[in-house]
């Protein structure tokens, strides 16, 4: 064959197997919405709250021009997308500069080699409790089999607990130094009790993709007469088990699928608070098309008793070994349960006071926002704004103090996390880049003994897990995506007070197969300012 064809032939490969692009353009505003009956200062996108979700398909190029209409620096962070190789559009201050008011920026990602359920949210400021957060949606490619057929609709369920007042009024309360009252309500899809419905017609079933965007409250949801079949928990298929109520913890997502086999009427969706004194409570309707009929008889009751009945609830959650996730041999050449853990960090939160002011913290390290994202400081080399190993492994007894913590690990070990609870709520911890395996959960004290009732076989695959209280959580991670990589308590008060830090996946390696280049468009701040993107 000629060089110059066959050249031809293998860009045309290249082109034909490049993934699609789908391009979205938002407007960030301030807009006042009304979910509980009062007016409040909300953050719209394209005029909605919630935002618009994001429909794509494993490997999808998805380029979002964000612009930002509000008086504030705004930043967006796509919770659950793993940006491989490319932490620098993460979107959270550790990575990624803020975009500046009356300013826009197109954030590049790739949904690589992922599915499942996720959402995004403004990272910054306390925005999150405004709004300008909404769902994220990653299909399988048409080729790679689902474990169950094609549902009649497929409905994104953003629940989360509010605040009737402004984001500003709240950040400020925490600016003092002081605690956040106890939220006034649930929203469901942006709307108080009774503002929302989901229409299906008998026969039929349907996916919900139920997120927990809310600021501090673990939630459980349950259908009036309806039973959820759980499918797929943050990009794993899981064994296809039904459930009258499940529990969601902060930041987690879960697919149900639910069968309209009832008489054609209205039905409660009921969302309530869980392990709180005060239970709030939210509705909203599973509405049968061509049926007026309201709902009748009493909400349906959630859970009563407390951890054991969760707990038990979240174990029963297992991987489907044998449905396919982003590819179709979803175990690959290798199964975490045959690996062997190179190391063990083991991090335990802790609540208190530094100069008078409330803090949370992290092995005892609260921590401190630098002035530069730390992924920039990293690939500039901008000495000073962070140090590797500024939080130890262990918890060690130490009273709390300020610092940018990051963790230094090695790119591809293979090591083990313990979370650890003393405290009397339950945690809920998100690992950004990152799918892991939650290999164990139990009561008490963590010791290598725990170790022994490790699931690993079937551990369900996700990115955000809570850690009941008095209790422990154990998770595996594979360290294959380089970067800066924030692991932070999704309780989001905690959050901007302290409790996360930066894990840092390194190599010495500059290949592109390891981690790309800072984007181009990539702004720059702090002592970054002034830098050039590329030196070609
Ligand atoms: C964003 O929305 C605001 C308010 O509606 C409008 O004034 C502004 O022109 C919009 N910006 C863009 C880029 O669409
Ligand atoms: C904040 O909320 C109050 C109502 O509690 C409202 O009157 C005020 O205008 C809001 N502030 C802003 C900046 O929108
Ligand atoms: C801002 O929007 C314009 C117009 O769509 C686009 O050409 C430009 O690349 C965007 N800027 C950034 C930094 O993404
Ligand atoms: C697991 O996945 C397989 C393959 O798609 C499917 O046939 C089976 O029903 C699933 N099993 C359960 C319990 O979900
Ligand atoms: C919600 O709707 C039901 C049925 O229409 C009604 O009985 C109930 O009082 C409503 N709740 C609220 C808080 O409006
Ligand atoms: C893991 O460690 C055990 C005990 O040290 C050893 O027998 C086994 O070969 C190791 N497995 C792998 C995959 O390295």
């Amino acid at each position: 064959m000629p060089l110059k064809l066959a050249v031809l032939l293998i860009c045309f490969a290249a082109v034909a197997a490049e993934s699609p692009y789908r391009y979205y353009t938002w407007n960030v505003t301030y807009g006042t919405i009304y979910p509980l009956g009062v007016p409040q200062q909300g953050i719209l996108i394209n005029g909605q709250f919630p935002g618009p979700v994001i429909d794509s398909v494993t490997n999808d190029n998805v380029f979002i021009n964000v612009y930002n209409s509000l008086n504030e620096p705004f930043l967006i962070h796509w919770n659950g997308v793993q940006n491989r190789r490319n932490s620098f559009v993460d979107g959270v201050f550790g990575t990624t500069c803020p975009i500046p008011p009356g300013q826009n920026f197109t954030y590049m990602l790739q949904m690589k080699d992922q599915i499942g359920s996720f959402f995004y949210f403004p990272s910054l400021a306390f925005h999150k409790a405004a709004g300008g957060f909404g769902g994220i949606k990653i299909l399988s490619r048409p080729l790679i089999p689902v474990p169950f057929p094609p549902p009649a609709d497929d409905y994104t369920v953003l629940i989360g607990d509010w605040y009737k007042t402004n984001h500003t009024v709240l950040r400020a309360i925490l600016n003092r130094g002081k605690k956040l009252p106890f939220p006034h309500g649930i929203l469901i899809n942006g709307r108080g009790p009774n503002g929302t419905s989901f229409t299906v017609e008998q026969g039929k079933t349907y996916r919900l993709r139920i997120c927990n965007v809310g600021l501090q409250n673990s939630l459980n949801i349950r259908i009036q007469d309806h039973k959820m079949k759980v499918v797929e928990v943050e990009g794993t298929h899981t064994m296809q088990i039904s459930y009258s109520s499940l529990d969601i913890h902060l930041g987690q997502c879960m697919s149900v699928l639910v069968t309209a086999d009832q008489q054609p009427k209205s039905y409660y969706i009921v969302v309530s608070s869980r392990f709180t004194t005060n239970i709030l409570t939210s509705t909203a309707f599973l509405r049968y098309a061509n049926s007026n009929s309201p709902p009748s008889g009493p909400l349906p009751g959630g859970p009563t008793t407390q951890v054991d009945w969760s707990l038990n609830q979240a174990r029963s959650i297992r991987t489907n070994l044998t449905a396919s996730g982003p590819r179709p041999n979803p175990q690959g050449s290798y199964h975490y349960g045959m690996i062997n853990t190179s190391r063990t960090i083991r991090l335990a939160s802790s609540a208190g006071q530094v100069n008078n002011k409330q803090r949370y913290a992290i092995n005892s390290v609260s921590f401190v926002v630098p002035d530069t994202p730390l992924k920039l400081a990293d690939y500039f080399k901008i000495d000073g704004v962070f140090h590797v190993g500024s939080i130890p492994d262990a918890p060690n007894g130490r009273g709390i103090y300020l610092d940018t913590s990051v963790l230094g690990t090695d790119y591809r070990t293979f090591i083990e996390i313990v979370f650890e609870n003393y405290e009397n709520i339950v945690q809920s911890y998100h690992l950004s880049g990152y799918s892991f395996w939650v290999v164990g959960m139990d009561g008490g004290q963590w010791t290598s003994a725990s170790r022994n009732q490790y699931n690993l076989r079937d551990a369900v695959a996700r990115c955000t897990v809570q850690v009941y209280p008095k209790s422990w959580t154990a998770i595996y991670v594979a360290l294959d995506n380089v970067g800066m990589w924030n692991l932070r308590s999704e309780f989001w008060a905690r959050q901007y007070l302290g409790q996360q830090l930066y894990v840092r996946v390194y190599t010495a390696s500059t290949s592109l197969r390891d981690e790309y280049p800072i984007p181009k468009n990539a702004l720059l701040c702090g002592w970054a300012k002034g830098r050039h993107t590329r030196p070609f």
